[in-house]
């Protein structure tokens, strides 16, 4: 099957999570965690400003579904009950032929060690699986960035490579780690999953 395109119900509801797409609403909450650099130190952005942010929401952020390859969607990640912004996760679309996505995630560190990364990341591997068809999501992060590499072994993604040096990023050296989880890993963790592929 050949993926065709995403375009999910919001909010997308999680145990204790609601995704929904961004809006300017929401300007304020992801400058303060998007513009700090401990935040920013393993992803490939520097600390937002204002106008970033600003820019953002107008371009790629505004997207509420996925309709081709080289698309990504990013969803604010809301505390159900509070309403606060909490992060964002992505899924993007690399290949409609290879049927290929990757997920990332970022968090405000003040709502970081509750699971909540782990819980939206894996809501983003069931849109990917389930509602788009993909066959294979990826995730990619620094060797020094343990609390990511946690994430993606909670998620029962495997390390498939280890890649030394593999770009210069931010003034360093960065060793590559390569996680990958293909359609058949996913249905089978989740047996009740119907399957789409
Ligand atoms: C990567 C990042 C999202 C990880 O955040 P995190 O809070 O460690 O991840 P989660 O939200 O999934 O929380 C998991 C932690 O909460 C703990 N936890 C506490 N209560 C929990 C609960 N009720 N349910 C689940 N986990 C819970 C888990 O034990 C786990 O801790 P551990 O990793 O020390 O074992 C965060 O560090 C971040 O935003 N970094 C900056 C951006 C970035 O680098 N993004 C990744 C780019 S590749």
């Amino acid at each position: 099957m050949s993926p065709t395109e995403l375009r999910p119900t919001y909010p997308i509801r999680t145990g204790r999570l609601l995704l929904r797409p961004l809006t300017e609403a929401d300007a304020g909450a992801l400058l303060a965690y998007r513009n700090r650099p401990e935040v920013c130190r393993y992803v490939p952005f520097e600390p937002m400003t204002p106008e970033v942010i600003a820019e953002r929401l107008r371009t790629y952020w505004a997207a509420t579904a996925l309709t081709d390859e080289g698309q990504s969607l990013t969803l604010g990640v809301e505390v159900a009950g509070t309403g606060q912004l909490a992060g964002d996760v992505v899924l993007f679309w690399h290949s409609r032929q290879h049927r290929g996505g990757e997920i990332g995630y970022v968090l405000h560190p003040d709502f970081a060690g509750r699971g909540y990364a782990t819980e939206a990341a894996e809501a983003m591997l069931r849109l990917g699986f389930e509602e788009l068809g993909l066959h294979r999501i990826i995730g990619r992060i620094d060797e020094r960035n343990e609390p990511s590499a946690r994430v993606l072994r909670r998620l029962g993604m495997r390390q498939e490579a280890r890649l030394v040096h593999n770009e210069l990023f931010k003034g360093e050296w960065s060793t590559e780690l390569d996680f990958a989880m293909l359609s058949d890993e996913w249905f089978a963790r989740c047996p009740g999953s119907p399957r789409s592929a």
